[in-house]
């Protein structure tokens, strides 16, 4: 293992040339004693250039999106263009202040305004509050707008309908909101039609959907799908992290859905990996817009402005006006490929999901045939026979400098590998990935043993997935 920087440590050796203190007796006299330090810091001592080399060797052991390919979709990582970078560390954006007034906050309203008109124009909504800082965030406080839309009709309505396909995070996000949870199975991913219509009653208040679903497929079904849950009086709620394939193609605000959320970093490009700063606006049709949080930006004559006097709003979720810095780099990204552009990020998606798609099928087992969307999900059991589990062959991608992709999700896939290539993959990549996974396919048939012991040129080798969760030693 590398060594840490307190194992270098050298006495003698700095890395600072700073100038004299020429104000005499500055710590003394000016900074009061209770201040003042006793010990010296326990701080190593290394020369400039060997603190370089450390730093850049261990930024070198790790994954980036900037070093490899990530099969795991733009869910988790997903390459973000330099330019929304530069432009979110020019000064005027990064060195504002939340309390600065709006005559001072022009620019950054004016970004936050754009955003939302941009967001209703691709999703098909009318109004959006850029407040949620994670999809997870996003769905919350979708259901929150649900139970306020309920509250102020004057209805009961404790149940809230999920697919058995759906993120964890949709379920957890009506629990957390006061509702119960109705599961209803699906049928590789589409919802069951039959089934849907025997949980649907004036209990019911809204149906959670994602779509494309987790396997990658359309649910072609949606039109009928949200007019049976509109004729029980029910809302029908978007879980946007899977738009980028629908960009330039259609809208969710078309297909009926009343609420939706978009997570920023899947479809437009922001920092997600590592757990944020993310953002997941919610959206919604005119009359869901009064409960949206507080403040909403308005625009009067060239004047951006913060609205807060919105008496049905269900008040702030989040401090200030949620995580700007990101909700810049999406509108870069958007105002960067404009309306053509992000067509193709649609088709460039899926047209790459499909490629791997029809090239993995003969190395692995599909769940079904396609086509797909932006997603797909293949299975490894035709390995279980060689003791060989999709946990073996993500391991040993390692190896081959390719991060692995999500495995054993969705739970209705048995030894799922879930592959999401984004648009920005050349065929060169694609190609490579596929070339790589054949040669691991052999090696678990020829010496499985090849990949138990996998990842073997990784800097930590493989860990107890639970222990390593559990117990976090992240000091040394
Ligand atoms: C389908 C789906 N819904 C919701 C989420 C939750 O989003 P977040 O991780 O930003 O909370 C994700 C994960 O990215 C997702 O894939």
């Amino acid at each position: 293992m590398e060594k840490t920087i307190f194992e270098l440590s050298r006495s003698g050796r700095k890395a600072s040339s700073l100038p004299p203190d020429d104000i005499e007796g500055i710590s003394k006299n000016l900074i009061p004693k209770k201040f003042l330090r006793e010990n010296k810091a326990d701080l190593p001592s290394l020369s400039e250039l060997e603190l370089v080399r450390h730093y850049t060797h261990l930024s070198h052991l790790n994954f980036s999106i900037d070093s490899h390919f990530y099969p795991l979709g733009s869910c988790s990582m997903k390459y973000n263009p330099k330019m929304n970078e530069v432009v979110a560390s020019m000064p005027g954006f990064s060195k504002i202040h939340p309390y600065q007034s709006e005559g001072l906050s022009q620019g950054i309203l004016t970004v936050m305004y754009e955003l939302e008109k941009s967001l209703c124009e691709i999703s098909g909504m009318d109004r959006f509050s850029l407040q949620p800082c994670a999809g997870a965030h996003g769905e919350f406080l979708g259901m929150l707008l649900v139970r306020a839309h309920f509250r102020h009709l004057n209805q009961k309505r404790t149940k809230v309908i999920v697919p058995d396909s759906a993120h964890g995070t949709n379920p957890s996000s009506a629990h957390l909101a006061g509702f119960h949870i109705v599961s209803v199975p699906s049928e590789w991913g589409h919802v069951n039609l039959k089934k849907l219509e025997e949980v649907l009653s004036t209990d019911v208040a809204c149906l959670m959907l994602t779509n494309p679903n987790t396997l990658g497929l359309f649910e072609k079904d949606i039109l009928k799908i949200a007019e049976k849950v509109h004729q029980v009086g029910a809302l029908l709620y978007y879980d946007g992290a899977n738009l980028n394939p629908l960009l330039g193609l259609c809208r969710p605000g078309d297909m009926g859905f009343d609420i939706v959320h978009i997570n920023l970093h899947k479809t437009f490009s922001t920092p997600h990996g590592g757990g944020g700063p993310g953002a997941g606006p919610v959206g919604v049709k005119t009359p869901l817009a009064r409960f949206l949080p507080t403040p909403w930006v308005e625009k009067k004559e060239n004047q951006y402005t913060l609205k807060y006097d919105l008496p049905d709003s269900v008040g702030r979720i989040r401090s200030f006006y949620g995580n700007v810095g990101i909700l810049l780099r999406a509108l870069t990204y958007i105002q960067t490929l404009g309306r053509d552009g992000l067509d193709k990020v649609g088709q460039a998606a899926v047209l790459n999901a499909n490629y791997l798609f029809s090239k993995l099928k003969k190395t692995f087992e599909a769940p079904h045939e396609g086509p797909v969307m932006h997603e797909f999900v293949v299975s490894a059991k035709p390995y279980l026979k060689h003791g060989i589990r999709a946990l073996d062959f993500a391991k040993r991608l390692l190896d081959y400098g390719i991060h692995p992709p999500t495995v054993y999700f969705p739970l209705i896939v048995e030894e799922a590998m879930m592959i999401e290539p984004t648009e920005t993959e050349t065929k060169e990549t694609l190609d490579h990935f596929v070339q790589v996974l054949e040669k691991i396919a052999l090696e678990a048939k020829e010496n499985p043993d090849l990949l138990h012991e996998a990842p073997t040129r990784t800097p930590v080798r493989r860990l107890d997935e639970v222990k390593a969760a559990k117990e976090l030693r992240l000091v040394w």
